[in-house]
């Protein structure tokens, strides 16, 4: 990080750090590959969020402020001098457009090569978006090679003369990513990547197998809700809400008269979100604001606040997940994480709303001195951002690896074609 002087922080190039921009919270994850293949957590900085509205930078100041005391933490606590790091965006003025695209493959052996794909996607980018929308992300659903359809791995290495995708392309707006990167790139750090938040926290969450056989996550912040549904281990459909903790604390502060920093402490000490999870109804003493003088309330009445908006994430989640139309086929049923998915009885009431089998997404498989800390949703974005980079390195390792391996190929089929001239020269 630029700027101030520094004294023993180290610059290391196994270095990955994933940021996550939040609108309670900034988190900075800092992480290393190691040599046995594990991913060690080197440290965390954490600070709180200003200058954003549900995941949206409105005052880039004050973002800008917040993102590098959290990058200084975490420089502080990893010992790592940070350079460059990889950054989540969300917001409901992300959209998912489905289209496709077709080439033709032009290859004298017909064998489709990582180029004719990235051509192919390329292509798929060609689309009529209105001048304030960028692509984010283009993610292949889908391979047809000559009219066969059903190829959900890379076509790369298989015979074909027209190639076929079907795509999902994540699109934003310009004005929102310019701001973001500039906060970011204001604190003299560089981008390496800017994921889908939804994306990277599923990739902290999630495991394959749930993504092969259908699943929706639901990341429950404290601006935005992000949904995102997979199927045979892509995405399908991602969508926001306007509607996440900070309302829920909101309204504790409205029903019952206090300040949010109370509102927000009896949220997380006494809240539930299903009143019929409650099994021992208790009276709570809480601080007034006006006659800045303790008065009582209940559990129960905490909980019908809070079950109320926590309801319309759960009802407006299951349209999104309605409108991905595949929602009979998500067979392993739902997946909440995000801070707001930690008040007690909320995967019971989302199981009731959504009609599906629920289940909590805390980040696990870590190693390393800092690995117990990010086992908590909150760290949901900020683990998978680390996690993403490292899936999309082994994606480039692959493709290495195939360059070689057709290299070789091309050293063997010479060898045989020499091989026959020689049975020729026999003749
Ligand atoms: N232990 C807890 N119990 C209940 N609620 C909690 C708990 N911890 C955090 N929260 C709530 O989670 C919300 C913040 O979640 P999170 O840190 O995932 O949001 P964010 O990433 O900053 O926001 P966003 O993703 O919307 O931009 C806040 O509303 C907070 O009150
Ligand atoms: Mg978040």
């Amino acid at each position: 990080m630029a700027g101030k002087k520094k004294t023993g922080l180290r610059q290391d190039n196994e270095i990955i750090v994933g940021l996550d921009v939040g609108t309670t919270k900034i988190c900075v994850i800092v992480a290393r590959i190691t040599d046995n293949n594990t991913i060690d957590v080197l440290g965390i900085g954490r600070a709180p969020s200003h200058g954003l509205h549900r995941g949206i930078v409105v005052n880039p100041n004050k973002t800008t402020e917040s993102i590098k005391i959290a990058l200084e933490e975490a420089e502080l606590n990893s010992g790592i001098s940070i350079s460059s790091v990889l950054v989540g965006i969300a917001g409901h003025y992300i959209r998912c457009i489905q289209t496709s695209s077709i080439i033709g493959i032009n290859n004298s052996d017909r064998i489709i090569q990582e180029e004719d794909v990235a051509r192919l996607l390329e292509q798929a980018k060609i689309l009529k978006l209105p001048s304030d929308t960028t692509i984010i992300d283009v993610i292949p659903q889908e391979f047809v090679i000559d009219g066969k359809d059903g190829i959900y791995d890379s076509p790369v290495g298989m015979f074909g003369t027209k190639l076929e995708a079907k795509v999902n392309m994540i699109t934003g707006l310009v004005s929102s990513i310019d701001d973001l990167s500039k906060c970011v790139t204001t604190c003299g750090v560089d981008l390496d990547d800017i994921v889908l938040e939804p994306i990277a926290s599923s990739h902290a969450v999630l495991d394959e197998t749930e993504k092969k056989v259908g699943v929706a996550m639901i990341d429950i912040g404290g601006g935005t809700s992000d949904i995102a549904v997979f199927k045979k281990g892509v995405l399908k459909y991602t969508a926001g809400i306007g509607i996440a903790g900070n309302l829920v604390t909101n309204d504790i502060v409205e029903a019952l008269g206090i300040t949010e920093e109370e509102a927000e402490r009896i949220k997380i000490e006494y809240g539930y979100s299903s009143v019929s999870e409650i099994l021992n109804d208790e009276l709570i003493t809480v601080q007034s604001i006006r006659a800045n003088t303790p008065k009582k309330t209940s559990k129960s009445i905490l909980a019908r606040i809070i079950q109320a908006r926590m309801q319309d994430i759960f009802e407006l989640s299951a349209i999104e997940i309605q409108n991905s139309q595949i929602a009979r086929e998500l067979h392993a049923g739902v997946v909440l994480t995000g801070g707001g998915s930690l008040i007690r009885g909320t995967k019971e009431l989302a199981g009731d709303i959504l009609g599906m089998e629920v289940n909590l997404g805390t980040p696990s498989g870590l190693a390393g001195g800092m690995s117990k800390e990010v086992e908590n949703p909150i760290y949901a974005t900020g683990v998978g951002l680390v996690l993403h980079r490292i899936k999309t390195m082994d994606d480039v390792n692959k493709l290495k690896e195939f360059k070689k391996r057709r290299k070789k190929d091309s050293i063997s089929v010479k060898g045989i074609l020499a091989k026959i001239k020689e049975w020729f020269d026999e003749l």
